[in-house]
């Protein structure tokens, strides 16, 4: 938050950032930080003053009021504080770990980041060999680092701050959101993005120098960075900034998300990326080094028309129905910098140095507790066939209940979206005992899971925070698809399946918007079911898994009888089940078991069921015999399920409000299961 000759106290200003970070609580909640300028008064003296907290936003409030050496009352007439809620993706949850993160001792540089640096420990690498001494076990810390190196290191004295941005984030690969400040560049911010959201927020009495800002490039587009450095920016001048005619009081807000700065303004800036926006002197330039995507020269000041309430959960009534709805982003931030999609190449970074060890393996066992084991389900196959490897699928309970022989050569993967699953917790310790290599697959960096395997991949979904699993499960789906692309990068015959895999995950974010297009349609469906008592979900081969967690879902929030039944498994007892009354979802994808579920189908309809099917929009077929059908976008057959279950999470939610089941008195994950297992 930057406010120019608009005179603040420091309560003010501490105020207006911790309730920024408040509004964007329901993002991550592990530990947070601010960074202000300390009690000098002299501009060109200020130094910066940082003040971290593990815990909630709260704890940092009350944190920064003990400061004695803060003087609350203390007015600034321009001056520019960040701050920063973290959930974390590197390094477990604590003061040190969480941002802002520094340069160094004397806080030259310090910078607040969302996102992941996929390059992070080979800069690492870089710096430490240059003599400078991290204290985090953060990715955001080199950025902090890389900016004061490429400072002492620059060619002229007169070097802007945004300059140092740009040469910064040329070094970064992954995904982020930055906003950096700086003791050498006193009263002046500087922002940037790629892959993560970052907005800007500008609020003034006086009428604007603009509505649109038009877009700075380098003179010479050159990728290489020594050139880049030599070329020059188009002149700046008043016509290439906004600010308040004349000079005069305005206020800038740089955000993620809107619902932090809503309640100040509703006139924002969406930036682009590789957008490097600067205030100095109250006045905001925005440039860029490679042309934009879009091509647009400008950016254009727009006006929100939304409510905070409905920025936080949307339209929606209910966290569960956002988080389903937030699946293309979720789904797209578990691949973001880690599938190469030009390069046809997958890297895990936190399974890269035990690649080896693992494809010497004798068997990879999977486990996981209800909606984190569907996920193991739906993705055997494909591991199997990628990684050449038998591949076992274990409930965790059930595991430990056998005392299932585990060797030293075995590769353990335990998933949960908390990491903290009971069950699941004491099959690691299990696992690692018998010295088999231990590998989590966890939405919670600092959880007992992800601390106490060997390795692991962070789903990067974002908090759940409704109590049924379902962003969690696209995304466990995709780290292990992920994770079998890495292991037969050098399987020549597995190439053509490998790029077609690839392709159908970069469609994916596309697709799911399509399906999730079909909820008013899937709304009717439950208004015609919401009754019944029963319900079943009958599907194989790939779709079998979808099948078990759609019935999962549905008992779990609608207290409707529900089971995932295998449709080869039909004529051995569940066909009794069938008749004119109850109700069956069947599950047919045009896949290498299209066959087979067709049988299934004509079992269904000779004992008088009424099937509603959810098939491929290219199927002709099914559709003859469906009471009602659900068309759904075509993928690969091992990526379908991704697209199948998100009718099934939707039908679960509608059939839960229209029993009367209050969706929207949410309460958290740590509350429900998830925790503490069985
Ligand atoms: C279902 C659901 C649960 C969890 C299970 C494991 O909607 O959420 O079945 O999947 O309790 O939890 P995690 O993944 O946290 O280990």
């Amino acid at each position: 938050y930057m406010n120019y000759r608009v005179p603040k106290t420091r309560k003010e200003i501490f105020e207006t950032l911790i309730k920024g970070l408040q509004r964007l609580e329901y993002r991550g909640y592990d530990s947070a930080g601010v960074a202000i300028d300390g009690n000098n008064h002299e501009v060109k003296e200020r130094h910066i003053h940082l003040v971290k907290k593990k815990g909630k936003v709260k704890a940092l409030d009350e944190e920064l009021y003990k400061q004695d050496s803060m003087d609350l009352k203390m007015e600034f007439e321009t001056h520019f504080g960040i701050a920063h809620t973290r959930w974390a993706t590197h390094g477990v949850p604590n003061a040190v770990n969480s941002h802002p993160q520094r340069s160094d001792k004397d806080n030259e540089f310090v910078v607040i980041h969302n996102g992941i640096i996929t390059n992070y420990k080979d800069l690492r690498k870089f710096l430490e060999s240059k003599g400078y001494e991290f204290e985090s076990e953060t990715d955001t810390e080199t950025i902090a680092k890389l900016i004061k190196y490429v400072f002492d290191n620059r060619e002229t004295e007169d070097i802007t701050f945004s300059t140092l941005v740009e040469r910064v984030i040329q070094q970064l690969e992954g995904a982020f959101a930055l906003v950096f400040k700086s003791i050498h560049y006193p009263g002046e911010a500087v922002a940037t993005r790629r892959g993560s959201p970052l907005l800007i927020g500008v609020r003034s009495k006086y009428k604007l120098s603009t509505e649109q800002i038009p877009i700075l490039y380098r003179t010479c587009n050159i990728e290489n960075v020594k050139s880049i450095c030599k070329t020059r920016m188009k002149r700046l001048d008043s016509s290439t900034c906004l600010h308040a005619v004349g000079d005069k009081a305005v206020e800038f807000f740089f955000a993620s998300d809107a619902s932090a700065i809503i309640e100040h303004t509703n006139r924002v800036i969406f930036l682009e990326d590789d957008d490097i926006a600067a205030v100095a002197d109250g006045k905001l330039s925005i440039h860029r080094v490679k042309r934009s995507a879009s091509d647009d020269p400008s950016r254009a000041i727009q006006t929100l028309q939304m409510e905070l309430q409905q920025i936080m959960k949307g339209n929606f009534s209910a966290f569960m129905q956002k988080e389903i709805f937030e699946q293309p982003e979720s789904v797209f931030n578990t691949m973001r910098g880690r599938v190469n999609f030009e390069t046809n190449t997958v890297l895990l970074g936190g399974l890269k140095d035990h690649l080896k060890e693992i494809r010497r393996c004798r068997r990879l066992i999977v486990i996981g507790c209800g909606t984190s084991y569907h996920a193991a389900v739906a993705t055997r196959q494909v591991l199997e066939e990628l990684t050449e490897l038998p591949v076992m699928v274990e409930l965790a309970s059930d595991f430990l209940d056998r005392n299932t022989p585990v060797f030293r050569d075995d590769v353990c993967f335990f998933i949960s979206q908390s990491g903290e699953t009971a069950d699941t917790l004491l099959a690691l310790r299990y696992c690692k005992d018998r010295g088999a290599l231990t590998v989590g697959i966890t939405n919670t960096v600092g959880s007992s899971i992800s601390r106490e395997t060997d390795c692991g991949v962070h789903i990067n979904a974002g908090p759940e925070i409704g109590v049924a699993s379902t962003k969690a499960y696209t995304s466990q789906f995709i780290s292990l698809v992920m994770f079998g692309l890495m292991m037969s990068e050098d399987r020549i015959s597995l190439q053509n399946r490998r790029q077609e895999i690839i392709r159908g995950l970069r469609s994916l974010p596309e697709l799911i918007k399509e399906v999730l297009s079909l909820d008013e349609k899937i709304h009717d469906l439950a208004l015609e079911l919401y009754t019944q008592r029963s319900l079943l979900v009958m599907g194989r081969g790939y779709n079998y898994a979808t099948c078990l967690e759609g019935a999962l879902k549905i008992k779990e929030i609608t207290y409707m009888h529900s089971e995932g039944i295998l449709a080869g498994e039909l004529k051995h007892g569940p066909l009794a089940l069938i008749d004119k009354q109850m109700p069956v979802i069947m599950v047919i994808m045009k896949d290498p078991c299209f066959a087979k579920c067709q049988n299934a189908l004509q079992q269904v309809t000779a004992r008088q069921g009424r099937p509603i099917i959810l098939c491929s929009k290219n199927d002709t077929e099914s559709p003859k015999f469906a009471y009602k059908s659900i068309e759904l976008p075509h993928t690969v057959d091992c990526l379908q399920g991704i697209l199948s279950v998100i009718p099934l999470q939707l039908l679960s939610f509608h059939l839960a409000v229209l029993r009367g089941y209050d969706m929207t008195a949410e309460y958290l994950r740590s509350l429900g299961h998830g925790v503490t297992g069985s």
